[in-house]
């Protein structure tokens, strides 16, 4: 698959987000079937693979990555991320975000850093991360300190290369100071804008920018009609049974453009996102593998300005229902 570089590390332009792979996100699923997942989406060359310790109970997201990449590691990219787990018994600061997540609490201060990344190379069963994110700034806690850190870790080799996910332009030009950081993680899809003072900074540092839902949580793939049970969108405003109709209905223009092109609105939502900036990946979910190998192979195809045109054109009279919130 074509490569693009985050820093001075090479990851394929696709890759993919294990988190659809834990119970109480997306609904259905079980371990067989999310390792055959992971399995489909090495094969398809997504082989840059996103987890964290706060996907499952008990760090049930990078076991199952840990399990799946055994055999196969120097194939792989293993990114994960901390922060988000904190241990038993240390306290945190809660906050909202909202979406299905509701309510956060974070502890990045920097004598947790290393018990966190020895519990995600124990859960991984890996000797070295390849790229490790501090999942949410701690608002208690300088970012300097959370860095400084981490930074010791790939001091000792326990990690390769830092990442920050969830921050602003301010926080990422904070944290480069101390260690260069070769990836920003946030969200971003046709359905939500990046924030443009973070692309400019990680443009103008030289830091790769890693697209969270780049699928907009299924949404842009056009096949989200409703939602089963334990679905964490029930907590989404924009996926309430009315809004969700009403989205569905003011994205036709874009879904029919895919459909022009001969290709899927999933693809198109990711070969937009590709041709945004050079070093902006997406990292989509799923724990289906003709969707894995649908979504690999937008790694694959090129847009011709006018219809990047077309398709900003067609965004711009997007308006979701359901407000902004995360
Ligand atoms: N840093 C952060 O704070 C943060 C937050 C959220 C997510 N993330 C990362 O981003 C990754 C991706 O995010 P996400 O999983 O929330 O959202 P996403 O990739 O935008 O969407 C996932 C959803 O899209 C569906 N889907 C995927 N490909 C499809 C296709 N070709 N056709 C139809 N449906 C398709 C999946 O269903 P099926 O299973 O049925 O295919 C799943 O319901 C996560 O795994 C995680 O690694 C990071």
């Amino acid at each position: 698959m074509r490569t693009r570089e985050l820093g001075n590390l090479k990851v394929p332009a696709i890759g993919f987000g294990a988190m659809v792979l834990s119970p109480g996100m997306y609904g259905e699923i079980d371990d067989d079937r999310a390792e055959r997942a992971i399995n489909t989406a090495l094969d398809a060359g997504a082989t840059h693979v996103d987890t964290s310790d706060a996907y499952g109970a008990g760090g049930h997201n990078e076991r199952l990555v840990g399990r799946a990449v055994k055999g196969r590691r120097q194939e792989v990219v293993v990114a994960t991320k901390f922060g988000l787990a904190v241990p038993e018994g240390e306290d945190s600061r809660t906050f909202p975000v909202g979406f299905a997540f509701g309510e956060l609490r974070v502890n990045g201060e920097s004598r947790l850093v290393r018990r966190y990344a020895e519990r995600s190379l124990a859960n991984l069963g890996i000797d070295v991360i390849d790229l490790y994110y501090l999942h949410y700034p701690d608002p208690a806690v300088p970012i300097e300190e959370t860095v400084g850190a981490m930074a010791e870790l790939v001091g000792d080799g326990l990690v390769r290369n830092l990442g920050l996910s969830n921050v602003t332009a301010e926080q990422l030009r904070r944290a480069h100071a101390v260690h260069p950081i070769a990836a920003v993680q946030n969200e971003w899809s046709m359905w939500r804008p990046v924030d443009a003072g973070l692309l400019a900074a990680a443009r103008e540092l030289g830091v790769g920018v890693v697209a969270w839902s780049p699928l907009g949580s299924g949404f842009l793939t056009g096949t989200v009609g409703g939602l089963g049970e334990g679905d964490f969108r029930h907590n989404a405003p924009r996926f309430s049974a009315e809004n969700l109709a009403v989205n569905n209905d003011r994205y036709a223009p874009v879904r029919d453009l895919a459909v022009d092109l001969g290709i899927t609105p999933a693809q198109l939502a990711l070969v937009w996102l590709l041709h945004q900036d050079e070093h902006v990946v997406a990292i989509p979910g799923s724990r289906t593998p003709a969707h894995i190998e649908e979504n690999a192979a937008a790694a694959g195809l090129t847009l011709h300005p006018d219809t990047l045109a077309r398709i900003d054109r067609a965004l711009a009279a997007f308006e979701a229902a359901g407000g902004t919130l995360l």
